[in-house]
């Protein structure tokens, strides 16, 4: 389906008609909540999402950062003066506040190149690091 993030009902609304809400679901707003404003509250679209579905159910987000490379700021200011849809790059302390009242799976919130990598994975930190984490409804 096609719908906008920050219309949380309308997408819960489509996907009752597609998904078991029965079963545990996967929500995964994968580099994509950068694109939500803190004014649009990012944290209750993810609550409301996850509110809807039942226990067993996860949530994966991979986010950009703002606080893992100094130049990040300055990134984000010169990015958001030349585009009409800015982006909000965010903490490690904001990503995790999407995982209120989850359990965070096995390695936690860090950096997704270090999200059970593979050995002879590419590790690309720096500039464009992004907060990653699975985490579980609990209660199933
Ligand atoms: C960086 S891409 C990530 C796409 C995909 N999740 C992935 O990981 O490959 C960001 C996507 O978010 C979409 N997007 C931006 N604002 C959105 C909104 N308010 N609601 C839904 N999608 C949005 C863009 O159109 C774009 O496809």
């Amino acid at each position: 389906m096609q719908a906008d993030l920050r219309d949380p009902g309308l997408i819960l609304e489509r996907a009752a008609g597609l998904l078991d809400f029965g079963q545990p679901v996967a929500v995964m707003p994968i580099a994509v909540l950068h694109l939500i404003q803190d004014s649009e509250d990012p944290w209750g679209i993810v609550a409301r999402l996850m509110d809807a579905v039942p226990p067993g159910s996860y949530l994966a987000i991979s986010h950009p950062a703002l606080d893992v490379h100094h130049a990040q700021p300055t990134i984000q200011k010169v990015y958001n003066a030349n585009v009409s849809t800015p982006q909000t790059l965010r903490t490690r302390d904001e990503v995790a506040r999407f995982f209120t009242g989850l359990d965070l799976v096995e390695p936690g919130l860090v950096q997704v190149h270090q999200w059970r990598p593979d050995p002879d994975d590419f590790a690309p930190e720096g500039v464009f690091s992004n907060h990653g984490a699975v985490g579980r409804k609990p209660g199933a």
